[in-house]
């Protein structure tokens, strides 16, 4: 069965087609970094635009890039929410209407969930039931996952996605955007002596996140250190950031294991754009093999925002034989 697959949630336009729910054909994504870059952080109404003269060339491409004509498309998947309600909009009229000229079945798609089963575009996918941590710019969640469909929010973030906080943290150092390859670059060239700044646990057996405290933290730091005439020396930034990537990366670890142990369950997921931090991705697997459990990581260009993703979930969906009516509509906060 051919899919395909439609992301507009955020600020990347992707499209793509599988085959089989597993083989990708094609995965075209259009990046908007340079788009909001000079604000420090996506701007929602720039973003649907965006979308809007993106989607038609992004689609195009994945189908000819797949060799595969409309014709030959069996079903379409397109992300639902949660996302910004604009930037779903946009994807979700386009398969929409071309559903209906296509005479397609199409279906809704949970962004997590295809978070979650980008994993399976990997050579050696999990088994189910595993742990799932969903952590990216706009989501920091753990969830139990016993199948397609199948998924249960043990935790999730309090306030600020852990994403989000990186691009803030670089933010306010000046570093750019989006911040987190940056401080995850800076701190690999560090640093003898990270700062400590505190980890909020939230309570016992809490599977919730709060990253606003170390955030105010460094900037409580930063204020505490005046600017010297020259600046913050780049020793001081390094330690800072080191220090800032050390407490978030603690919580995620220990929370994911915990919640692993809570569950009874020896497989681990983690997905989203700060599943491509290096810190994160070697932390993770350190503490699992000494709990004798296993990580499992997609390879950086799934962990970010992509359609195929969300082609792997819509093809679980249309296999079954489940259809969107055509009045279906974009949620900033689907639920699971
Ligand atoms: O999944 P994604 O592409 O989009 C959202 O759905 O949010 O994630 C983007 C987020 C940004 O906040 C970015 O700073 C963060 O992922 N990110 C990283 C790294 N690469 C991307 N955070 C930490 N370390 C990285 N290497
Ligand atoms: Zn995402």
């Amino acid at each position: 069965m051919f899919v395909l697959a439609i992301e507009t949630s955020c600020d990347d336009t992707g499209a793509a087609v599988l085959l089989n729910g597993r083989r990708i054909l094609s995965n075209v994504v259009s990046s908007q970094v340079s788009v909001h870059q000079k604000y420090g952080g996506v701007v929602p109404e720039l973003a649907s635009r965006k979308h809007i003269e993106m989607i038609v060339p992004i689609v195009t491409e994945a189908l000819e890039e797949a060799g595969i004509r409309l014709k030959e498309i069996h079903g379409i998947a397109v992300t639902q929410g949660p996302g910004l309600v604009g930037s779903l909009l946009v994807g979700l009229s386009f398969a929409k209407s071309l559903a209906l000229a296509a005479r397609l079945p199409f279906v809704g798609v949970n962004h997590i969930e295809a978070h979650l089963s980008a994993i399976f575009l990997e050579e050696e996918p999990p088994r189910f039931p595993f742990i799932g941590l969903v952590v990216s710019g706009g989501h920091t969640s753990l969830f139990r996952m016993d199948g397609f469909g199948k998924l249960k929010r043990l935790g999730q973030t309090r306030d600020d996605a852990a994403g989000e906080a990186f691009d803030k943290v670089a933010k306010l150092l000046g570093l750019g955007y989006p911040g987190g390859p940056i401080i995850d670059q800076l701190s690999m060239t560090s640093s003898t002596k990270p700062i400590r700044f505190p980890r909020a646990c939230l309570g016992k057996g809490s599977f919730d996140f709060s990253f606003s405290g170390v955030k105010t933290a460094v900037v409580n730091f930063v204020k505490a250190h005046p600017w010297s005439p020259e600046g913050l020396s780049e020793e001081m930034v390094r330690n800072i950031v080191a220090g800032f990537q050390e407490a978030v990366v603690d919580v995620l670890v220990k929370k994911t294991i915990q919640a692993a142990q809570h569950e009874g369950l020896k497989r681990v997921v983690v997905s989203g754009g700060v599943a491509a931090n290096r810190l994160l991705r070697w932390r993770m697997a350190e503490e699992a093999s000494q709990k004798k459990m296993r990580v499992y990581i997609p390879s950086p260009i799934f962990c970010t925002d992509n359609a195929a993703m969300v082609g792997v979930v819509g093809y679980e969906y249309l296999k079954r034989g489940m259809r969107a009516p055509l009045s279906l509509n974009a949620f900033s906060n689907l639920p699971l």
